[in-house]
């Protein structure tokens, strides 16, 4: 078994391949470390913008630290992608193991990131300081612009792509997913504009068609795991519509 395309996800199903399981183990175990230090990293660095400026001195080693990381996993897989909610976080589509005593701040990132209506966050080529320091600069209090996927007004992001699930958006391939655990709602735009939610929960299996519209969100589920089965990363991307969606994103129930 031969590794030969370039830019293939550990963590993802990629239905060309297989990895040879013992350099396969040991890019885990090499993610997950890095994984976690890109997380207490974000929460270091999230936690003290509301205080001190992006541009700040005590900020130096910790971008520093966030941009090396991120480069290493960008390097050996071709991307990096978080995805977080709750104390739950995946980097490349694996679930980080986190220390109990780290679950505070977990949480604290991912309520800013919520916040913010920020998902997570992609980057698929290496990325500078500047642009690591327009990230955190969401999350300032000083901040009022709305998020895009590129970022707020004035400090457009170019390397990274802000993670904004809850967001209307489609894909130029199919988005097949299989619910390990947990629950959250897909929502779904109908032919005549209407708008409706499908509840996914641990066991089921759903198949978004390529070009269809939808959304996903956890509501009042704290937790979801997932497996995403794709071809190759092209047809994974969002397609933003711009379209609004009708749901109270904070109503409990459908
Ligand atoms: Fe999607």
């Amino acid at each position: 078994m031969t590794s030969d395309k370039k830019g293939a996800a550990i963590g993802q199903v990629d239905l060309k391949k297989a990895q040879q399981p013992g350099v396969q183990r040991g890019r885990d175990t090499k993610l997950q470390q890095l994984g976690r230090q890109t997380i207490s990293t974000l929460y270091m660095l999230v936690r003290n913008v509301k205080m001190y400026d992006p541009d700040n001195d005590i900020f130096v080693q910790p971008f520093e630290n966030l941009r090396t990381a991120i480069n290493t996993i960008v390097a050996v897989d071709g991307l990096y992608q978080l995805q977080a909610c709750g104390t739950t976080v995946y980097v490349n589509n694996k679930q980080l193991q986190l220390d109990f005593a780290s679950l505070d701040n977990v949480r604290f990132l991912t309520e800013e990131f919520k916040a913010r209506d920020v998902g997570g966050f992609n980057v698929a080529r290496p990325v500078q300081l500047q642009e690591l320091k327009d990230f955190i600069w969401i999350f300032s209090p000083r901040n009022e612009a709305s998020v895009e996927e590129d970022g707020v007004q004035g400090k457009k992001l170019l390397n990274i792509k802000v993670g904004k699930f809850a967001k209307i958006h489609l894909h130029t391939d199919d988005e097949v997913r299989y619910i390990l655990a947990g629950r959250g709602y897909f929502g779904f735009v109908e032919p005549d504009d209407g708008q409706f939610l499908v509840e996914v929960a641990a066991g089921d299996y759903i198949n978004v068609p390529a070009n269809t519209e939808h959304w996903f969100e956890m509501r009042d589920s704290g937790r979801i795991k997932a497996v995403r089965y794709f071809i190759d990363t092209s047809g994974w991307t969002p397609v933003y519509t711009g379209r609004v969606r009708e749901f109270a994103e904070t109503a409990a129930t459908a």
